[in-house]
């Protein structure tokens, strides 16, 4: 029996707002403006929906709104359906200033500008202060920054930087047939709901009798897989993603008794088939997501909401759809999202303070409080969302908030996570017990934690983001994410930046050595692997989390050296993971010091392996299709400074005192 479809959700008619927008391509039979728990959106197979769920709980008039509605929002609209039946907003039914909007894409500093004007003809790959702009004209020739030109070829492959990679004709032929059993495990992982697909599962592996949660669409997870849909010229499932996904964040949650913000996005979601209401023995699908209730550990799935920005401001950048990001309900999910980020706490800085497990490592190891990873992701969204934000009476304060955290994030993350030779040195000469606004120890680190293994292992070139910072406490793993994500926002200096990708290539036995890449380094041993994951017999040293090599980490890698002008670093990874991959059956992660065995409770078939290889292939093989999906220097953030300390008063603006080692 064909089941009939429904979303178990609750949706939110927000007071806040002003307004009974509708959230989908469902009828909505209602006219209160309650908030209801587990409400059932039904979907029929004529792809009508009612919510068919008890009123139940009232909105939180005192839940505060990051910024006045305004009466932009006091009007709806029937929105048209798409061939998928998912709303076309065809005319927005707000009041919005769209050149606002589309002002801000051409201020934006990463180069779609460029490209809408110039339709691929001609590319500039900014670079960072030293980075080389490369030219990419005539989709076949590179002009390098001294005027010299090398061949690319049809598919905007750099020949000249690749060809001795490119001259096994056997080993392409080897590759392409990795790629089309690649392909297949991707489709073959494709979840459907209602007839449409709308994500993939985690791990496809038939043989796995426990599949524990790995059946479920994991919101990172998809995102590689996203990538390779899109670059492939398939933009609906990802549409769809972003859609269902957005429903599922407006349910109300309710962990014992307590309810996380609104803005949530669920860690994963599955679809289910359970028995209509009635007993008639009629199936229905129904959406089932996870915000952390079910979750080993009750982890909060911090990154889902980041991730979900992010990609869907690369579907707009890739597909050239910006109606997605201009619709009403899709807006009010990214405010929904950064008013979860951007409220006022106790913070003292202006990196985003977290649980431990909040992000891909989401087990106990350590990384609660500021984790690198968390703030690179986090300062992506903002860069994002500043790009797609419509600004109007409604948004403005917004805005202004986001610029404010950017250049309030990126100066704290490059003046007090990086760590090189010179300033390891340093910190091993801090004085400490500074009382002042003026301390040069200003977290008052103990030299002595300074880790042996980092004296030695720090090379004279290049450097890294650390992997947290507390009052008292620097945590000076290397964790990759992080550290790649930085550079492919351009949260770290261009300096920074180019010496990530050095330490990289310096530390490559270290980092990469079989299988790329390590999610850390180096891993938690003996009592300090006992006290910080609390004897966590998954994450011991040198598996999984900790210290695991991962490789689904290769399409971040291959973006960031992209990004630097580097691509023959990214195909060299990319070339050692062709080898093993398909003969190990796209494992979720390898173990021990340098990623020789496969992992000890890895899964095979794992979607995000499988897909964060073809994303690689396909970035490298179009270097201006990857373009879009970084972000340069922006300088007006630098520029930008709220915290009314005069230049010239007694005390100074840190960050104007600093700029010139910032900038560099
Ligand atoms: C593991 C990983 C997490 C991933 C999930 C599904 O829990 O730690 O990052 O999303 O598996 O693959």
């Amino acid at each position: 029996m064909k089941p009939c479809c429904r979303i178990l959700i609750g949706y939110r008619i927000s007071s806040i707002f002003g307004v009974s927008h509708i959230r989908s391509n469902h009828k909505i039979v209602n006219n209160s403006s309650k908030l209801h728990s587990k409400s059932k959106l039904s979907c029929y197979n004529d792809a009508k929906c009612k919510v068919i769920g008890p009123k139940k709980g009232v909105i939180d008039l005192n839940r505060r709104a990051f910024f006045a509605s305004g009466s932009n929002w006091g009007e709806s609209k029937i929105l048209g359906k798409n061939k998928l039946g998912v709303n076309k907003d065809s005319s927005r039914g707000i009041l919005v200033i769209p050149h606002v909007a589309s002002d801000f894409r051409n201020h934006s500093t990463s180069i779609d500008s460029h490209v809408n004007e110039k339709g691929f003809e001609s590319i500039y790959i900014q670079g960072g202060l030293n980075v080389k702009p490369l030219v990419i004209e005539n989709g076949n020739e590179v002009v390098k920054e001294d005027g010299s030109r090398v061949q690319v070829n049809g598919s905007g492959v750099n020949l000249d930087i690749l060809k001795d990679l490119n001259e096994n004709v056997e080993t392409e032929s080897e590759a392409s047939n990795i790629e089309k059993e690649a392909w297949k495990l991707l489709r073959d992982a494709v979840v459907n709901y209602c007839g449409n697909p709308v994500g993939t599962v985690a791990a496809n592996n038939p043989a796995d009798k426990q599949p524990l949660n790995y059946d479920q669409v994991f919101i990172r997870d998809f995102v590689p897989s996203a990538l390779a849909f899109l670059l492939n010229g398939e933009g609906d499932i990802v549409k769809n993603f972003l859609l269902h996904t957005l429903q599922l964040q407006s349910w109300e949650k309710t962990v014992d008794c307590y309810s996380p913000g609104q803005g949530l996005m669920p860690a994963s979601f599955k679809v289910r088939t359970v028995p209509l209401d009635g007993g008639d023995g009629t199936l229905e699908e129904v959406l089932d997501p996870d915000f952390g209730e079910s979750a080993i550990g009750r982890v909060a799935p911090v990154d889902s909401g980041l991730w979900w920005i992010i990609l869907l401001r690369a579907y707009g950048k890739i597909t050239g759809d910006y109606a997605l990001q201009e619709r009403v309900d899709v807006q009010t999910g990214i405010r929904l999202i950064l008013n979860l980020c951007l409220t006022d706490g106790f913070d003292m800085f202006p990196s985003l303070l977290v649980t431990d497990g909040s992000c891909m490592i989401d087990r106990r190891m350590g990384i609660h409080g500021h984790p690198l990873e968390i703030q690179s992701l986090f300062y992506s969204a903002l860069r994002c969302s500043r790009e797609m934000l419509i600004v109007n009476d409604g948004t403005k304060n917004l805005v202004a908030a986001i610029n404010n955290r950017l250049s309030a994030l990126s100066f704290h993350v490059r003046e007090y996570y990086w760590v090189d030779m010179k300033k390891i040195n340093e910190i091993y000469r801090y004085k400490t017990e500074e009382y002042s606004a003026d301390a040069i120890n200003k977290f008052n680190i103990y030299p002595d934690q300074i880790p042996s293994w980092l004296v030695d292992w720090i090379p004279n070139e290049g450097g890294y983001l650390i992997g947290n910072l507390e009052p008292g406490h620097m945590d000076f793993r290397f964790f990759t994410l992080g550290n790649l994500w930085a550079i492919v926002s351009s949260l770290g200096t261009a300096r920074q930046n180019e010496g990530i990708l050095n330490l990289i290539e310096a530390k490559w036995d270290d980092l990469v050595a079989h299988m790329p890449l390590k999610i850390c380094y180096p891993a938690l041993e003996y009592e300090e692997w006992r006290i910080i994951t609390g004897g966590d017999p998954k994450n011991t040293p040198w598996s999984y989390h900790n210290g695991g090599s991962w490789p689904t980490l290769l399409w971040q890698f291959t973006l960031a050296c992209i990004k630097m002008g580097r691509p023959e670093l990214a195909q060299k990874a990319v070339a050692m993971a062709e080898k093993r991959l398909s003969v190990d059956q796209w494992p979720e992660y390898y173990d021990t010091q340098s990623g020789r065995f496969i992992g000890k409770q890895s899964r095979l078939h794992q979607t995000w392996t499988i897909a964060g290889y073809l994303t690689s292939k396909m970035l490298l093989e179009n270097p201006a299709k990857a373009s879009l999906l970084f972000w340069e220097e922006d300088y007006e953030l630098l520029e930008n400074c709220v915290c009314a300390l005069s230049k010239t008063g007694r005390k100074k603006c840190l960050r104007f005192a600093a700029r010139s080692q910032i900038c560099v």
